[in-house]
């Protein structure tokens, strides 16, 4: 089973890394492989509402995504992180989450009828991570809701959504190890739902 983490700060090193990098050893505990992307760096440009995936369900801009499509696919869940920009996700984990666009199918006829590929060739699981440096869960706005809506609508169930209040300085979510074994707990869930998924599938 592999999943595949990624974090959506600019922020090398920072808060969203380490609490994604925990959900990941929660989930490599369990037997796991994973892998740890940052967007951080990467080219990833905006989705330019073309609608050339509309058909063949893949994105004709040809830049980082592409790479990133191919792991997404390879993966059986995901581990998605983002700090709260302004009671959003930050640009970066936008620009990744409208890039998904093309994992949706749409009703020629009626636009209301729509599904994600994903569901129709086997759900996947997810779990997100939101970061913020406020105390009060409502500083954090939309970051958890963009993240969560974004990946049920492309065929993710999400299993878990760890929120992560009052970090601010790069890293001091390294020494919170409370939050940590949230985070850890979380990945240990994502593990165990794929399990889970796999003993169904075996017993028809
Ligand atoms: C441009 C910007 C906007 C931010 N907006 C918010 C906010 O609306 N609410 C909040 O609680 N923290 C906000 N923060 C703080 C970050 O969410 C916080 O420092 C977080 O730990 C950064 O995560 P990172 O270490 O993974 O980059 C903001 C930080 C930046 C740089």
């Amino acid at each position: 089973m592999k999943i595949l983490g990624i974090s959506g700060s600019p922020r090398q090193g920072g808060n969203t890394e380490t609490l994604v990098r925990a959900v990941l050893e929660g989930a490599a505990a369990r037997g796991c492989d994973t892998e740890l992307v940052s967007l951080g760096g990467l080219q990833i440009g905006e989705c330019l509402g073309c609608n050339q995936c509309a058909d063949t369900f893949r994105c004709v801009l040809r830049d980082d995504m592409q790479r990133l499509y191919q792991k997404l696919e390879e993966a059986d869940g995901l581990v998605l992180g983002s700090p709260t920009y302004f009671y959003q996700v930050t640009g970066l984990t936008k620009l990744f989450l409208d890039r998904l666009y093309a994992y949706e199918a749409f009703d020629e006829k009626d636009r209301s009828v729509w599904l994600s590929p994903n569901e129709v060739f086997g759900l996947k699981y997810a779990v997100t991570v939101a970061v913020c440096e406020q105390r009060d869960e409502a500083d954090m706005g939309y970051t958890s809701i963009a993240m969560d809506r974004t990946l049920q609508a492309v065929g993710y169930r999400v299993v878990d959504s760890v929120k992560a209040l009052r970090f601010f300085a790069r890293g001091e979510a390294r020494k919170d190890e409370e939050q940590l074994e949230k985070a850890r707990r979380a990945g240990n869930r994502l593990a165990d739902t794929l399990l889970l998924a796999q003993k169904v599938r075996q017993s028809r």
